[in-house]
Formats: structure tokens, C-alpha cells, sequence
């Protein structure tokens, strides 16, 4: 099978096929999602969601991330996997973000990261670039950010932040990222964005007009049963499908039914 690389990416918009992106987290995962053709797996921060039950993405590390990448690069064949720089790592200084980044390459295998911001963070992405690292940009609503912003509604929707978010965008593309994520900002904004960029951009949230699409893989099978944002469409009911598994498991087991003597030695 031949590797997704970022270039890939890149002549994929330029002959406008979509990129497919979804998040994984573990080695048993990522390879049905690598199986199944996905382009793009994220090792995304929002493990600290669904992986440790945290309320934002604020508390993962370093080290926790390179351990979800690691099990993710395992079962990879064809998929481009990308790391998020989680909340700490990167915003201090650039030569903090350059070892940071140079950390999840090296310990983890991954192919490239993804940090979250536009002009602030425009010395640490050009100095992870300089080391041959592939950079991924995220803009719009940017979850380490919560608690600046106060909310999770959609971003950009005034025109200061419609601005700024451009300014962001055409920056990320100057200084060399080879794709940016735009998240939950208006379909018109993020289809303006997309046409006046050259490198490909990843929507969640940001309507149809981006050059590809991510979900998180809990969302999307439905195994995070309470968050059902307009965004997102759910392909499966996977709680309900394991929790009758699961029930259905400790049943038998209470009724003396599992195991019966075809299944003893
Ligand atoms: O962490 C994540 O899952 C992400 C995607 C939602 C873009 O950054
Ligand atoms: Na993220």
C-alpha cells in the first residue's frame, strides 16, 4: 500500500478530491480506521476528552500524547498520522515547541503535527518547520483556548474575527504548513478561506466547501451518547451496540449460561 504524505494532500485538493480525517487514539482503533481508507488519522488533544474523561483538552501531556501516537503509528499502513502539541507544550517559547514537536517524531514515528493558532505562534511553527517537521495549522474554535473564549459556540462570526482568522489562515500558508483545521466557523467564511488558499483545509463544523473533513471517531460511532452538535453526523449507534453486548455478557454469566460445556477445555 502506498502512504498518504502531505503532498498527497496537497495534489488531492489540487484535483479536488476531499480528504477524509478522523481521530484515533489506540492501536486497535486506528487500524480499522486506517483499513477502512481514511487519509489522515488525527492523534488528537481530545483524547483528553474521550480517552481520560477530562472536561477540556487542557490536561493532557506531552508524554500521554506520544503514548496515544505511538500505539496509533503501530497500526497506520497507509494513513498520514498527525499529532496535536498538546496545551503547554508549544506556547512558552519556539525552541520549547521545536522539542516538543521534535519529540512526538522521534518517540512516537508520526509523520507530522498540529498545534492550535494563527500570527501568535508564527515563530514556533516556522521554527518546527525549519527542522523538516510537517505542520498542520488549527483556527476558529480552538479548544485549549476555552476558557478565553467562555464558550463552545461557533467562531468568526463577527467581522474582527472573520479578519483576523483570514489574516491566520494566509500566515499559516506563508510560513509553510502543508494544511490548516478550521473548526465550527461559518460555511461562508471557511469557503472563502478555502479558495484563497493553496494548501488544503480540514473542516469540522465549517460546512462544505473545505478541502476535506474531521470528526472524533467517539462522535461519529456514536459511542459518546450525550454530544450531538448540528455539526456532527453519527454513522452508528456503537453505545447502545456495546452496552447490550456488554449486558447481555453479564446475564449470562449471572444466569450460569456462559460458560456452557462447548466452551470448556
Ligand atoms: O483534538 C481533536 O480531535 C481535534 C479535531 C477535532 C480537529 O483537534
Ligand atoms: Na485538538
Amino acid at each position: 500500500i502506498k502512504r498518504i504524505t502531505t503532498h498527497t494532500l496537497q495534489e488531492m485538493k489540487n484535483r479536488g478530491e476531499k480528504i477524509a480525517m478522523l481521530t484515533a487514539y489506540d492501536y486497535s482503533m486506528a487500524a480499522i480506521v486506517d483499513n477502512a481508507g481514511m487519509d489522515v488519522i488525527l492523534v488528537g488533544d481530545s483524547a483528553s476528552n474521550v480517552m481520560a474523561g477530562h472536561e477540556t483538552t487542557l490536561p493532557i501531556t506531552l508524554d500521554q500524547m506520544i503514548y496515544h501516537a505511538s500505539s496509533v503509528v503501530r497500526a497506520a499502513k497507509r494513513a498520514l498520522v498527525i499529532v496535536d502539541l498538546p496545551f503547554g507544550s508549544y506556547q512558552g517559547n519556539s525552541k520549547e515547541a521545536l522539542s516538543s514537536a521534535i519529540r512526538i517524531m522521534k518517540e512516537s514515528g508520526a509523520h507530522g503535527i498540529k498545534l492550535e493558532g494563527g500570527v501568535e505562534i508564527a515563530e514556533s511553527v516556522s521554527r518546527i518547520l525549519t527542522a523538516g517537521i510537517p505542520v498542520m495549522g488549527h483556527l476558529g474554535l480552538t479548544p485549549q483556548s476555552i476558557y478565553k473564549f467562555g464558550t463552545y459556540t461557533v467562531r468568526a462570526k463577527e467581522e474582527a474575527e472573520a479578519a483576523k482568522l483570514k489574516e491566520d489562515a494566509k500566515k499559516l500558508e506563508e510560513l509553510g504548513c502543508f494544511g490548516v483545521v478550521l473548526e465550527k466557523i461559518p460555511a461562508k467564511l471557511a469557503k472563502e478561506v478555502s479558495e484563497s488558499l493553496h494548501i488544503p483545509t480540514i473542516g469540522i463544523g465549517a460546512g462544505q466547501h473545505c478541502d476535506g473533513q474531521v470528526l472524533v471517531i467517539h462522535d461519529m460511532l456514536g459511542i459518546n451518547k450525550g454530544f450531538k452538535p448540528r455539526f456532527l453526523r453519527q454513522y452508528a449507534d456503537l453505545f447502545d451496540v456495546m452496552n447490550n453486548a456488554i449486558g447481555n455478557y453479564v446475564t449470562d454469566v449471572k444466569a450460569k449460561s456462559f460458560p456452557s460445556e462447548k466452551e470448556e477445555y
